[in-house]
């Protein structure tokens, strides 16, 4: 940990081999596709970040992409939880974003993602859309999406959000 209480041991990386993430996906949200601002998104063919440990053990993994002058943040996944390795997951897909021209970074999260809602928005996201029975819609043609998440609370609803770069 730095002075700060950041985790600095930690190796920024392009991920080449998704297959961590897909595992990840389909155990938290049971697909790789993501869908931000009516557009579905495949997370094993946009481009994805990982923080790593010395050991080579994984730490955050993002996933991410742009269109015109917006990123989307497709996926965001701690293995570290409470340590600060998000944030810096976080920080290092704005710094790709902004290197790639984005003039703002979008995120998805499902309506029970308190713990989402809570991290993006100490952030500085801020909410941007509320696409009511979204998830719904798109379960009845990936079955395999989850029902329920945090606290067990039915997944119906997707909600946006949105920071500028
Ligand atoms: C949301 C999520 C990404 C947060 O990951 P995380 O690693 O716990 O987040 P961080 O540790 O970076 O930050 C969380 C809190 O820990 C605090 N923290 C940072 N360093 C810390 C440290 N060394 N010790 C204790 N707390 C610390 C941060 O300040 C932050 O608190 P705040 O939000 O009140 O400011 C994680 O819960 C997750 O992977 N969820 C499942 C996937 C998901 O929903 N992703 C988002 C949608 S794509």
């Amino acid at each position: 940990m730095s002075p700060a209480g950041e985790p600095d041991d930690l190796e920024l990386r392009v991920v080449t081999d998704k297959g961590e993430l897909l595992k990840i996906m389909m155990v938290a949200w049971g697909s790789h596709r993501m869908m931000i601002d009516l557009h579905v998104y495949d997370v094993a063919e946009i481009d994805a970040l990982g923080l790593y440990e010395p050991n080579g053990r994984t730490a955050a993994l993002a996933s991410w992409t742009i269109r015109g002058e917006t990123a989307y943040l497709c996926a965001l996944h701690s293995l570290r939880p409470g340590e600060g390795v998000a944030i810096q997951m976080l920080d290092a897909v704005i710094a790709a974003a902004r290197a790639a021209g984005a003039k703002r970074l979008k995120a998805m999260l499902t309506n029970d993602n308190m713990p989402g809602l809570v991290f993006y928005q100490r952030r500085g996201f801020r909410l941007s859309g509320l696409y009511l029975d979204a998830i719904d819609a798109y379960r009845s043609v990936v079955p395999t999406i989850i029902k329920t998440g945090y606290k067990d609370i039915p997944i119906h609803d997707a909600i946006e959000l949105e920071i500028a770069l």
